[in-house]
């Protein structure tokens, strides 16, 4: 077994946990999780979403981690090295090709909402929103975005801290910063609930609308959007958890670390939830308001809040921060795999990557302005054809195929090397890697296609 990677190591089990639970809690969490179960009608949304993080996710978490940290290379090399010390065909890298596009195509409307995020510290701090309804909330969210210059300039720059911090590797400056702001922003968020609980009047609606679940009203659709946002709020189908493993201490425990950053990130989306939909219903805004629905539900409750332009400027930061943790991890398969390759400097890599990333990307900043007319399929914007497509059929794929090989063709003796500390919960973590993941994935692919 190798104990170390050429890209660097976590220092400890706890700086890969702070890695890995970055890479997870993101925008995933308290931007998109609330606003696609606010799309898909709530509660039976919800139910969905978390089997599929205990059935589906930790399982095909734990298979990665353990791909990457046997072979401590990129994703591309680590399959292709996990399929021949497996005698399997070395196919299995394009598994890890596929990969590196997902993290492209995510990381370019990624990074778009993240932009959103940086413009909005400044708003939220400026004291605009102080004492706003939810129609002007809406109107200064609907004009920012329509301002093709000023989502590019926010979009340019988020890009531009991604490239520097990935090209510096994931240097301990960041272990740091992770492991003080992910607590603040937790705390942070707990001080949200509460405000919500208290204050809306209307706490028992938003629980109602996450917690009490109507199958009939879930399509096969909302399901397959449910599992898709399984896989994104974990970092799991594209090889960033892999990446990561790789440079994970070699006597952790997989299992138990897998299930702790499955339960912080859950913790995160659920309390998310928690403070969005209470002022949804307060306000009288619409549940399902798509992608806007943070920025017009949060800046509205700090415009009420006592010391509200502090708090909201503190919180949108924090969620910068998410956003910036979950896009390093975005590019690390890209970045390690390039490094390996070409022989060449981190810096190198990282600019690549980052240039590409942001001639995508372009599409993405001109789907709320320019190009807000353009329709890819039905009534999907460039933006929303890269979120669908990565989230609901690619990210699941990756992960329906990792778990096949993780399941079926790596061979025991890796398996059992890197499971030692999990020795009992094997058995398991066997039968729903092998059986239950593909199964669950085939099955709500076929459904949603079948129904459409
Ligand atoms: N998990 C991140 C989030 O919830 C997004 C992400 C997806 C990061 C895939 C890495 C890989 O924001």
């Amino acid at each position: 077994m190798k104990s170390d990677s050429i890209h660097g190591m976590w220092s400890s089990r706890l700086m890969f946990v702070l890695a890995a639970s970055g890479s997870a809690v993101g925008l995933g969490n308290i931007w998109r999780f609330p606003y696609v179960a606010g799309e898909n009608g709530g509660g039976a949304f919800v139910m969905v979403y978390l089997a599929c993080i205990f059935l589906v996710g930790i399982p095909i978490m734990v298979s990665e981690i353990l791909i990457g940290r046997s072979a401590r290379q990129s994703p591309i090399n680590a399959m292709r090295t996990a399929a021949e010390a497996s005698n399997a065909t070395s196919c299995w890298q394009l598994l890890g090709w596929m990969g590196v596009l997902a993290g492209f195509m995510i990381l370019s409307f990624y990074a778009v909402i993240a932009g959103w995020v940086l413009a909005y510290i400044f708003q939220l701090g400026s004291g605009m929103f102080t004492g706003s309804s939810g129609e002007l909330a809406k109107s200064a969210f609907d004009g920012f975005v329509g301002n093709v210059w000023e989502v590019l300039a926010w979009f340019t720059v988020f890009i531009g801290i991604t490239i520097s911090i990935t090209a510096r590797g994931v240097s301990s400056g960041l272990e740091v910063a992770v492991k003080y702001l992910m607590p603040i922003l937790f705390f942070l968020l707990v001080v949200l609930v509460i405000y919500a609980a208290f204050t809306s009047g209307h706490f028992l609606e938003g629980l109602q609308f996450l917690f009490s679940f109507d199958f009939d009203k879930l399509s096969w659709n909302s399901v397959l959007v449910a599992m898709g946002q399984a896989f994104f709020t974990l970092s799991l189908g594209m090889g960033a958890i892999m990446a990561y493993g790789a440079y994970m201490p070699k006597d952790a425990s997989i299992v138990g670390t897998a299930t702790l950053i499955a339960l912080m990130d859950t913790g995160v989306a659920l309390m998310s939830g928690l403070v969005i939909f209470p002022l949804v219903f307060a306000n009288a805004l619409e549940s399902s308001a798509g992608p806007g629905l943070m920025f017009i539900t949060l800046p509205l409750a700090f415009g009420q809040m006592a010391g509200g332009q502090f708090f909201g400027c503190v919180f949108f930061i924090l969620v910068a921060f998410a956003a910036i943790t979950s896009a390093i991890s975005l590019v690390e398969p890209a970045i390690a795999w390039i490094v390996e390759k070409l022989n060449t400097t981190r810096l190198i890599a990282a600019l690549l990557v980052g240039g590409c990333v942001w001639l995508l990307g372009l599409g993405s900043v001109f789907s709320t302005n320019i190009w807000s007319d353009v329709f890819i399929f039905g009534e999907m914007t460039f933006l929303d054809t890269m979120d669908y497509v990565t989230n609901n059929i690619i990210l699941p794929l990756g992960g329906i195929l990792i778990a096949l090989f993780a399941g079926w063709i790596l061979s025991s003796k890796i398996i059992d090397e890197e499971l030692v500390a999990d020795r009992w919960l094997y058995p398991i973590w066997q039968f729903l890697t092998r059986f239950i993941a593909p199964i669950a994935v085939s099955i709500v692919f076929i459904m949603a296609l079948l129904q459409d």
